[in-house]
C-alpha cells in the first residue's frame, strides 16, 4: 500500500482534535509529537523560539506551532482550546518550587478547559511516600495535585534512560562504563523513543489508562549485561563497575537513585509484556545501542568524550 506521508509529514486524521504537546523540541516531548504525528494524530506545541531548527522541523513534521512558554497561563489557556489531550512534562533544570507551580498550573488548566485526557510525565525514583527532599518530592507533589483535579489522568513514570548510560564523562572513552548497580544487579531502562510510542497508545485508549499511574521500561538489563552489549556494538572491551561507595558517599542525588535502585522505587518490576503490548516495537539495550544510540555511544567513546 502507497504510504499517505510524504517527506513534509503525513496528512492528520481530520476527525481527532489535536494533542498539545510541551517540551516537543526536547526529548520525551520530541518523542511523543513523533509518535502521535507518525500515526497521524495532529499536534499542536508549545514552543519557546519558532524559529530554532528543532522548531522548524517540527513544524515541517506536521504539528502546529504555538509560541509561548509553560509560564504564560493566558497562551496555555488559549492552546488548549478544541484539544482533545495534553501530554505535560517540564525541563530538569527547574527548582523544586518553579516545577511544583508549573506542573500543577498546566494540570489546573486542562482541568478548567475540560481537557479528555491528560498525561503528566513524572519521574520512576518517586515513590509513594514524600522524602522531605524539595527536588525529589516535586514529582509526587505535581502527581498528587493531579490526582485531585476533575480530570481524566494518566500519570507515566519512566524510568532511567538508555540515553543517561552513554553520555561523556561516565568513563566509556577509557573503556569502561561507571553507573549506579552493581554488576550482577539489573536496571530497568527506557529509550526515549519508546515513550513517545507508549504515551500515543495511552492517549488513543483513554478507557484503560485514565485513572492509572504506569512506570515505563524498554529493557532490563545487568551490569555484566551492559558490559556485554556496549563491548558488542562498540567493537572493543569495555567494562562495567558501579561507583565506589565514597563516591555515592559524597554525592546525595547519585546515592538516591543508588538506594532507589537496590530497594526503591527504581527496583519495583516493569512488566515489559505490557510495555510491548503498547508498542510492539518495544527497543532493548541492544538494539537501540545499535540504532538510535550509536552516535551517542561514538561520541562518549572518542576520547574527550566528544567534547
Ligand atoms: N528517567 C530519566 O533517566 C530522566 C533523565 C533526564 C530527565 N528526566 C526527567 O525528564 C524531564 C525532562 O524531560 P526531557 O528530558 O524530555 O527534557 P528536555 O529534553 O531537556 O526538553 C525540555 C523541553 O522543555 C522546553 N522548555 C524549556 N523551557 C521552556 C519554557 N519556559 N516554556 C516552554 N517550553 C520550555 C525545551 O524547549 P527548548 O528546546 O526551546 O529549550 C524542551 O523542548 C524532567 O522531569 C527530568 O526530571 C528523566
Amino acid at each position: 500500500m502507497d504510504s499517505p506521508c510524504s517527506t513534509r509529514g503525513c496528512p492528520m486524521i481530520d476527525d481527532r482534535l489535536p494533542i498539545l504537546v510541551f517540551g516537543a523540541t526536547g526529548r520525551q516531548g520530541g518523542s511523543v509529537a513523533k509518535a502521535l504525528l507518525k500515526v497521524r494524530w495532529p499536534v499542536r506545541a508549545i514552543v519557546l523560539n519558532p524559529s530554532e531548527p528543532a522548531s522548524i522541523a517540527l513544524r515541517d513534521a506536521g504539528a502546529e506551532l504555538v509560541h509561548g512558554s509553560f509560564k504564560d497561563a493566558d497562551v496555555i489557556a488559549a492552546a488548549m482550546k478544541d484539544v482533545h489531550g495534553v501530554f505535560s512534562v517540564l525541563p530538569a533544570n527547574l527548582s523544586a518550587e518553579d516545577e511544583v507551580r508549573y506542573g500543577t498550573s498546566i494540570a489546573d488548566l486542562a482541568a478548567k478547559s475540560r481537557i479528555d485526557h491528560f498525561i503528566y510525565s513524572s519521574g520512576a525514583s518517586v515513590g509513594n511516600k514524600l522524602t522531605g527532599v524539595p527536588r525529589f518530592d516535586a514529582k509526587p507533589r505535581i502527581e498528587a495535585h493531579v490526582r485531585e483535579l476533575p480530570l481524566t489522568a494518566t500519570v507515566v513514570r519512566p524510568m532511567i534512560f538508555m540515553e543517561m548510560l552513554v553520555r561523556p564523562g561516565f568513563g566509556l572513552d577509557e573503556g569502561r562504563l561507571i553507573s549506579l548497580i552493581r554488576p550482577d544487579h539489573s536496571i530497568q531502562l527506557t529509550a526515549v523513543e519508546d515513550i513517545g510510542k507508549i504515551v500515543a497508545a495511552m492517549f488513543a485508549d483513554k478507557a484503560r489508562f485514565g485513572g492509572v499511574t504506569l512506570k515505563i521500561a524498554s529493557d532490563r538489563v545487568t551490569g555484566h549485561e551492559l558490559e556485554a552489549a556496549l563491548t558488542e556494538v562498540a567493537g572493543k572491551p569495555i567494562t562495567y563497575a558501579r561507583f565506589p561507595d565514597e563516591v555515592l558517599a559524597a554525592n546525595v542525588d547519585l546515592a538516591h537513585m543508588a538506594s532507589s535502585l537496590e530497594d526503591g522505587p527504581l527496583a519495583e518490576h516493569v512488566d515489559l509484556d505490557v510495555m510491548r503490548e503498547l508498542n510492539p516495537e518495544l527497543l532493548s539495550f541492544r538494539s537501540w545501542l545499535a540504532g538510535g544510540g550509536r552516535e551517542a555511544l561514538n561520541a562518549a567513546l572518542s576520547k574527550g568524550g566528544g567534547q
